[in-house]
């Protein structure tokens, strides 16, 4: 089964992350307890937080952003691991404060700035970064597929327009030398990401990919770079 195939059994996931009784309010994941609001991407729910967390090239003594932070757990390990400045960013309000509060739990909100944002909308001209990364929503569905819940947009991408946009309006936020990252997974639709590539002269390169063993099949995530074509 690939979630590709089935919006339906994602759909399930969702309600169960949305709702579940049985939902508690944190979770452990890399050797810290993370507080967990409802109707945020928990960061259990697939491996990916997890791997991207740990396999991600954070610039030590620079800037890093998040598009995307859910509950913060990328973005508090980037300002662990070095990173002098980090934004973490979401469209779901509820993981803004999510982020906010792990921040804080783990000592490090002097250098993470959260905001409600749409991709880039809330960042200034002069707000430029080291590194731009998005554990990407990878379920591609039509357009017109409704994103009923906060949740539906931190797992489906209508038209990969989200994406779409992620890598055509990047430019004027990356620093000198700054790199443009993607993490998703090979249920993904990598040919869509290339093609917007392509509209800026840029292709997608693999830069890690991590297999992991889970229930029902074999999951590949993978960090993926734009590079210039
Ligand atoms: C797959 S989840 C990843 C969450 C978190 N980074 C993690 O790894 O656990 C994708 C996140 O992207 C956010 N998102 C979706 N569309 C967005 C947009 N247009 N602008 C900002 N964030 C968006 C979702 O709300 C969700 O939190």
């Amino acid at each position: 089964m690939t979630i590709k195939e089935s919006p339906e059994a994602a759909a399930r996931v969702l309600a169960h992350a949305l709702e579940g009784e049985d939902l508690p309010d944190s979770f452990t994941l890399l050797g810290k307890e993370w507080s967990l609001h409802r109707g945020v991407f928990p960061g259990t729910i697939t491996a990916a937080t997890e791997v991207m967390a740990s396999v991600l090239p954070y610039p030590r003594g620079g800037s890093f952003l998040e598009v995307g932070c859910g509950t913060g757990v990328i973005s508090v390990t980037a300002a662990l691991s070095g990173c002098s400045h980090v934004t973490a960013l979401d469209i779901n309000e509820k993981a803004v404060a999510n982020t906010a509060e792990n921040a804080e739990r783990h000592g490090v909100a002097d250098r993470v700035r959260v905001l409600h944002s749409d991709l880039y909308s809330a960042l200034g001209p002069e707000d430029r970064f080291d590194v731009v990364f998005w554990n990407v929503p990878w379920t591609y569905v039509e357009e017109d597929f409704p994103l009923t819940t906060d949740l539906h947009g931190a797992v489906f991408d209508p038209g990969y327009q989200g994406q779409h946009r992620f890598i055509t309006e990047a430019r004027p936020h990356l620093a000198d030398g700054g790199r443009l990252l993607i993490g998703t997974a090979d249920l993904g639709d990598q040919e869509r990401l290339e093609r917007s590539a392509a509209e800026i002269g840029m292709r997608v390169e693999l830069l890690r990919r991590v297999r992991r063993i889970e229930v029902t099949r074999v999951m590949e995530y993978r960090l993926l770079e734009l590079t210039a074509a």
